[in-house]
């Protein structure tokens, strides 16, 4: 924010060592001083004393930096823009006016608006892959956290300046999809689930039956086990027809794949999340078959199946390490069929080379987190040299408190159940507290609050820990949730509101309040709290970040009179203040991808 006076305090400080004979820095490093009541940059001197200490000088490191930081201030005086300069131990801290500094941040917010905080362009594309659950299911509260985890860093990374690709990877191939497929010819037939968000529902009901006729009960009869032994005999044959290409079966499989997915279409764009790339596991299936066969010929992977064995990688033995780590892995059965892991190598090739990406994040579950460390290191044997640009961005169980709420069907948490519980729960609020909100307006401010306390909920928690997610908690005004967060806008709204129209800059040349000065801080802080966020992969620092500044200007809403300022220029500079400071919670809200209302 002060690259001008930075720039033209680096040429006093160059022109003053060249002056007296002393190595000149080509680039200064700054360095923000920890805030403490004012703002301000710092430098060192330690590296051009140390450089003469090279040349044969005969210097004491620290002591003749702390010489040339003194000559240095001492050269520079207090340069326009700043209050106080000082040499400290080596270092040279300069102390920007705070009347100065709390305008250039406020105007940068008002000229900057939506796009206050976005990082410059990072000339990199990242392909971020999540909301990817498996098809013939529905879709759970785990998947919920997935989906909101993936969508806020692919914000994130694309407002810190990284071209990004959203990607899903649905799982749309195995026993579990067959279940689905059996039960529904036996008993369902040419049925069809009436409503779209209640169709992977259906078919997870389908489901939960199946596995009930399909599992052993312990007091199992002769009679009951036959029975079973028998439906499985009919489902393996399904699976067998179906892997054979049966036209039927496929078109069956494809039909009702159509109807988990326009149950996911349908919550995606009820989270406002926009994939980019679809890639199935059975488009990936094929070319991995592919890869295998050069794993085998590149003598990575070991060819069992003329002994009757799979194929299989040996990736520690290939690796020389002699202690167990990654373990032994199947990458064909013995019949030719793939797994998991096997398309998962046919995945990331696809991502890098049909995309042109230079890194890619896999948001997933991390129960899987060894899953992708083999997945990788088998890559990584093959020569496949983006390996190194995979990471998986793992994250933890979500379960509900004990008999919390009657969400549970087949001993899943439908995500559905619980979103709209929430917005129930706002709607009835709203009815009691806010009962002259029109009636259009209500529905829609429901809706942005209970799905913005669901939201929070998941990405207040750092990635790897589990969250038992409690509905009173997270739909609570004043504790750490979305609410609070929305309630911070809509107060900031409603002051703005009352104020009208303005005219006039924002000055700060009066003696600022420390509330007032704890805002301005944490919101100048917005723009490296956004690259920090996206360089950590963690949603919880943005979370953290809006939190923090909700509650300054809570704070700073009871503490400091605005429209009833002593100054006309205090009124005003005041509420240009308010107006960043709504535009700044606006910012972060939308990067956590919760909406923002006016009132609530
Ligand atoms: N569909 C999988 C599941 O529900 C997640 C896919 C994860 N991504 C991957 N590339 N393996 O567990």
């Amino acid at each position: 924010m002060f690259e001008i006076e930075q720039k033209s305090i680096e040429r006093l400080i160059q022109s003053y060592c060249s002056e007296n004979a002393i190595p000149v820095p080509n680039e200064l490093q700054w360095n923000p001083i920890p805030f403490s009541g004012d703002w301000g940059i710092s430098t060192s001197f330690f590296q051009v004393a140390a450089q003469e200490a090279r040349s044969g000088k005969k210097v004491n490191v620290p002591a003749r930096a702390q010489e040339i930081a003194e000559g240095a201030a001492d050269h520079i005086g207090i340069p326009k823009g700043f209050s106080r300069v000082e040499a400290v131990k080596g270092y040279l801290n300069l102390f920007f006016s705070s009347s100065d500094f709390s305008k250039r941040v406020i105007d940068q917010v008002l000229e900057d608006g939506n796009d206050f905080g976005r990082g410059e362009s990072k000339n990199e594309r990242v392909m971020v892959e999540y909301a990817q659950p498996n098809t013939h299911h529905s879709f759970h509260i785990g998947h919920y956290r997935n989906s909101i985890l993936g969508e806020v860093l692919a914000r994130l990374v694309e407002f810190a300046g990284f071209e990004t690709i959203r990607a899903s990877y649905p799982g749309d191939l195995g026993l579990g999809v067959i279940t689905v497929l059996w039960i529904y010819e036996k008993r369902y037939k040419n049925q069809e689930p009436e409503e779209i968000h209640e169709r992977g529902q259906w078919l997870l009901n389908l489901y939960v039956e199946a596995t009930n006729m399909l599992t052993a009960k312990d007091d199992e009869t002769p009679e009951e086990k036959e029975q079973r032994e028998a439906y499985d005999a009919e489902r393996r044959e399904m699976y067998r027809k179906w892997d054979a290409g049966d036209p039927y079966l496929r078109e069956l499989w494809l039909e009702t794949r159509e109807w988990s997915m326009e149950e996911l279409h349908d919550i995606l764009e009820m989270m406002d999340i926009n994939v980019d790339v679809w890639f199935f596991e059975s488009d990936v299936d094929e070319p991995s078959k592919a890869i295998v066969e050069e794993l085998i010929s590149k003598d990575i992977a070991d060819d069992e199946r003329p002994e009757g064995g799979p194929v299989i990688v040996r990736i520690d033995e290939k690796l020389g390490l002699k202690k167990e780590k990654y373990r032994t892995n199947v990458i064909l059965r013995n019949d030719g069929t793939t797994l998991y892991l096997t398309k998962d190598l046919a995945l990331a090739k696809d991502k890098f080379e049909k995309f042109g990406v230079d890194r890619s994040i896999y948001v997933v579950d991390v129960r899987q987190s060894l899953h992708f460390q083999q997945a990788f290191k088998i890559l990584e044997l093959w020569g496949f040299e983006q390996a190194k640009k995979c990471f998986h961005l793992g994250y933890g169980f979500v379960s509900l408190p004990e008999g919390a709420m009657s969400a549970r069907r087949g001993n899943v948490v439908l995500f559905k159940v619980v979103a709209d519980e929430a917005i129930q729960r706002v709607l009835s609020e709203i009815e009691e507290k806010n009962p002259e909100m029109p009636q259009n307006e209500r529905r829609d401010v429901a809706q942005q609050v209970g799905l913005g306390a669901l939201a929070y909920a998941m990405l207040s928690v750092d990635n790897n820990k589990d969250i038992i997610f409690d509905i009173d908690e997270a739909l609570s005004f004043d504790g750490h949730t979305g609410p609070y967060i929305q309630n911070a806008h809509v107060r900031a709204s409603s002051i703005l509101r009352k104020a009208g129209e303005i005219s006039g800059e924002a000055e700060f040349d009066y003696a600022l309040l420390p509330h007032e000065i704890e805002l301005i801080e944490i919101i100048s802080r917005f723009p490296q709290v956004v690259q920090q966020a996206a360089k950590e992969y963690r949603p919880l620092v943005m979370a953290n970040y809006a939190f923090d500044l909700a509650t300054a200007f809570h704070s700073f809403y009871h503490v400091v009179p605005v429209l009833k300022a002593e100054t006309d220029a205090m009124r005003t500079a005041r509420i240009r203040l308010i107006t960043a400071t709504k535009q700044t919670i606006a910012n972060a809200l939308r990067l956590l991808a919760i909406r923002a209302p006016e009132v609530m």
